[in-house]
């Protein structure tokens, strides 16, 4: 028999970090209107930057006053279906990428934004947004082509593992850089050409001797002091896209002064592009289909990192844990 409560993750208030911020709360499970569905989430990704961000009141796009509900992708059953579905039906596998339906045990959402996987299984949690937004960001923003040497930063977690590998499987040159022994063997194993782990080796230093010509293509995930490094080393004609910016989530911004980035970007002719996911919507159905594609045929690896964290109790934990750069891969909260 189906339960009748579940619970959900709020953000009850602004806090400066996400713990003093949220609430559980417990609903009824709601009936599907005619045109939604009713999934049992079985998984949730965690985007942990993005997530403290919502809940400092720091992501202009959204604006949300609390309470508002957290989480984004997640992957489940379908439990119910309204009068008027019918492609989608009881017992059916479907990931979904809505903002405010990852961190809950169940949830009522309009049939067409509900993509049928296979299984529900953690690994979607890699594809949908997270490679999504790595294949998008490289091949849009970064206009990835092949035969150039393309730089990875926190390449061996949620989104940078699938950015190496579309970078590899484009037929570039990858470096990626990391903070311990393991993901460094683990990047290796992905086919990373050059891994700098930056607590043994100085990235500037490998970057400015092994590659003298400069990187062409930078996706930068980390910010502060490695993105002044990324910039110093692009090429001539390089692109840096700012993915995002982890160091300075969990702070207040660094201010920093020095001449303007013009003087280091304009005898290069390089540039630095943001990215943000959202922004680029129109080019989501496409990339989603060509990266379960590329999933479903053995050509990507996915990885989810191996702490587990169970029900929604364990958020928080998995929002620090992440943030405190401990994770391989993606970081994933199972109900
Ligand atoms: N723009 C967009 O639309 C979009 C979409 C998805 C993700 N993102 C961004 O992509 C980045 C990666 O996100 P993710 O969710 O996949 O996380 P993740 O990469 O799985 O985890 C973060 C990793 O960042 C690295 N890191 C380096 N310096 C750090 C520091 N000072 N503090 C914390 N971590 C540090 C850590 O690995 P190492 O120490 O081994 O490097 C850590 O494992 C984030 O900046 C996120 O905001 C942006």
């Amino acid at each position: 028999m189906q339960p009748r409560f579940y619970k959900k993750l709020i953000a009850k208030q602004l806090g400066q970090d996400f713990k003093s911020a949220v609430e559980i709360v417990e609903l009824r499970i709601p009936e599907p209107a005619a045109h939604e569905i009713v999934i049992r989430n079985q998984f949730a990704g965690v985007n942990a930057g993005f997530d403290t961000l919502l809940c400092r009141g720091e992501v202009p796009y959204a604006n949300l006053t609390p309470p508002f509900d957290l989480g984004v992708e997640a992957v489940g059953e379908v439990i119910a279906v309204g009068s008027d579905v019918t492609d989608i039906k009881i017992g059916d596998a479907v990931a979904t990428t809505v903002r405010g339906g990852g961190y809950r045990e169940y949830q009522a959402i309009a049939a067409n934004l509900a993509i049928k996987v296979r299984q529900a299984t953690p690994d979607i949690l890699t594809l949908m947004p997270t490679g999504v937004s790595a294949m998008v960001a490289l091949e849009q923003v970064g206009e990835m082509g092949s035969g150039e040497v393309v730089l990875v930063t926190a390449a061996a977690g949620g989104t940078g593992h699938i950015a190496v590998q579309l970078a590899k499987l484009a037929g570039n040159h990858v470096i990626g850089t990391c903070g311990s022994d393991a993901k460094s063997e683990f990047l290796k194993k992905l086919g990373c050409d050059r891994v700098i782990n930056y607590k043994q080796e100085n990235v500037d230093e490998v970057l400015k001797g092994e590659y003298p010509d400069g990187i062409n293509l930078v996706f930068e995930c980390v910010g502060k002091e490695i993105f002044d490094i990324c910039v110093n080393n692009l090429a001539v004609r390089g692109r840096l896209v700012v993915v995002g910016f982890i160091s300075e989530y969990a702070y207040q911004l660094e201010a920093v002064y020095q001449p303007r980035i013009y003087s280091k970007l304009f005898w290069k002719a390089a540039s630095v592009r943001g990215f943000l996911m959202p922004r680029y919507g129109d080019y989501i159905p496409e990339a989603r289909d060509r990266i379960l594609d590329l999933f479903y045929t053995g050509k990507l690896q996915v990885a989810v990192d191996s702490t587990e964290f169970k029900g929604i109790e364990s958020v928080t934990a998995a929002v620090e844990y992440l943030l405190s750069g401990q994770n391989c891969g993606k970081v994933v909260v199972r109900f």
